[in-house]
């Protein structure tokens, strides 16, 4: 597959197969997204690969912390309340294209929202979660670093006929994900990233969201 058709075939894929990946395909598509750019080359990106039964208590101890109304506490500056209004309707766009999508109303439908809600905790079902660490002493361009690095993962993994879904809704919970897997106070945890089989025929995975033309944020200056 070209690059293009990767890019634009892959999308955040919600629902997967209850099949297996392979250690060693996950092994050779980190052996490849690792020629990810990095600024001054420092490769700061660092993975936990969970499946099997840590993936199972990872997910275990998440849900139990959502239901619990667990503290929220990102490694990082998450974002301000309020956007920018161009930010806060494409936010706001994606959303309600989930909840209409699947029939949710989340002003009413509380059971349905939480099971929503859950359903990232849960790693939409994926045998593979990747964590995607840092150390905590660096500055803000690793953020690109690692950005670009989850790219290169999720189109390699398009390559070998699998799909993904980047999340920040687990780094709310690092201090569990450091419990549970033994990592450090120094390594902050960005996001992580599902991988699996896609469930083709899951209705969420029909879903495909929009993208605002070139013109929208683009300036020529000649
Ligand atoms: C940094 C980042 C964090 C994200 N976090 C989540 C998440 O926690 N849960 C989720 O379902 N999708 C998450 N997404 C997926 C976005 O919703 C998705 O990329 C966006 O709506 C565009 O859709 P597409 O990926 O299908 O093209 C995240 C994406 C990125 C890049």
């Amino acid at each position: 597959m070209n690059v293009v058709d990767a890019i634009k075939a892959r999308f955040s894929v919600r629902a997967y197969l209850d099949k297996p990946v392979e250690k060693e395909l996950v092994y050779k598509i980190l052996d490849i997204a690792r020629f990810s750019p990095s600024g001054h080359n420092m490769q700061p990106w660092e993975v936990a690969v969970v499946m099997g039964k840590k993936k199972e208590e990872l997910s275990q101890k998440l849900v139990e912390a959502v239901k619990n109304k667990a503290e929220r506490k990102y490694d990082y500056f998450y974002g301000p309340k309020e956007l920018p209004d161009i930010i806060n309707r494409r936010r706001k766009q994606c959303n309600t294209l989930v909840f209409e999508h699947k029939n949710i109303d989340p002003k009413k439908d509380r059971e349905k929202l939480m099971e929503h809600i859950l359903e990232n905790f849960r790693f939409f079902g994926a045998p593979v979660v990747l964590i995607i660490m840092r150390e905590k002493e660096l500055g803000e361009p690793s953020f690109i670093d690692l950005g670009l690095f989850g790219q290169s993962i999720m189109l390699t993994a398009v390559e070998f006929g699998l799909a993904t879904c980047p999340q920040t809704s687990i780094a709310a919970y690092p201090y569990i994900i450091r419990e549970v897997l033994g990592i450090p106070e120094n390594k902050m945890i960005v996001y992580s990233i599902v991988l699996g089989y896609p469930d083709k025929d899951a209705h969420i995975n029909k879903l495909r969201m929009p993208r605002d033309e070139v013109e929208v944020f683009t300036t020529f200056y000649e």
